[in-house]
């Protein structure tokens, strides 16, 4: 499966998050990804759909949103309308039944779907949701900050998830080029990352790293 590489620009510049994009653009990152926080499902807050809008205006790249929220079902329509190209939202955070719904919604306006789950959280909560989803997204740190270590527990779920899911597996939290490679040979072919990436001295060079 091909490598993508998601920039997360939770570690961006936000004081010049265009040029920040037009860096990682210009790098070769496959996809923004966009983490979401509402002080309540995660003990941080960040951006909500009206910068998402404006980043839609400065990249070419397709938008990963990562909604770490409570009742994401109240707020999918405005990430879309603010110009998503794939839609997370956390196991932790709706029922089946919601998520059956957003998923409808999702595929009208041609928008992925993921579901992500904790680090805590056991994958046997997640497969009941795998026929409604397009992707899956394995948190390998516990959702809040970026910069945090990779929890190596993460590598075995990647690997049950492998060997009987066949869509896109994405992984979140904690990638360099070490834990990098440790996800790519468990099964993920997404890698969300962010401190490693905006922090290189070198941008073309840590995403190649990565790949
Ligand atoms: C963590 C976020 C991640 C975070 C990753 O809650 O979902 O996307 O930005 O950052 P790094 O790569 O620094 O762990
Ligand atoms: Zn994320």
């Amino acid at each position: 499966m091909k490598i993508k590489i998601a920039a997360s620009i939770l570690s961006a510049d936000f004081s010049c998050l265009a040029r920040e994009l037009s860096k990682v653009e210009r790098a070769g990152a496959d996809l923004i990804h966009v983490d979401v926080m509402d002080g309540h499902f995660v003990p941080n807050i960040t951006i909500g759909p009206v910068v998402v809008k404006y980043i839609r205006k400065s990249t070419k790249l397709p938008l990963d949103v990562h909604l770490m929220i409570a009742s994401p079902e109240k707020y999918v329509g405005a990430f879309v309308n603010a110009g998503s190209d794939m839609i997370t939202v956390h196991i932790e955070t709706v029922t089946l039944k919601q998520l059956s719904t957003i998923g409808k919604g999702l595929k009208r306006h041609g928008v992925k779907l993921g579901i992500s789950l904790n680090p805590g959280t056991s994958l046997a909560k997640i497969k009941k949701a795998l026929p409604l989803v397009d992707f899956v997204l394995i948190m390998s740190v516990n959702p809040g900050f970026g910069g945090q270590a990779f929890i190596p527990s993460a590598l075995n779920k990647i690997r049950q998830l492998r060997a009987i899911f066949k869509k896109d597996i994405a992984v979140d939290g904690g990638i360099n080029n070490i834990t990098g490679r440790l996800v790519k040979e468990a099964g993920a072919n997404i890698l969300a990352v962010g401190s490693y990436i905006f922090g290189a001295k070198n941008t073309k060079k840590a995403i190649n790293n990565l790949r």
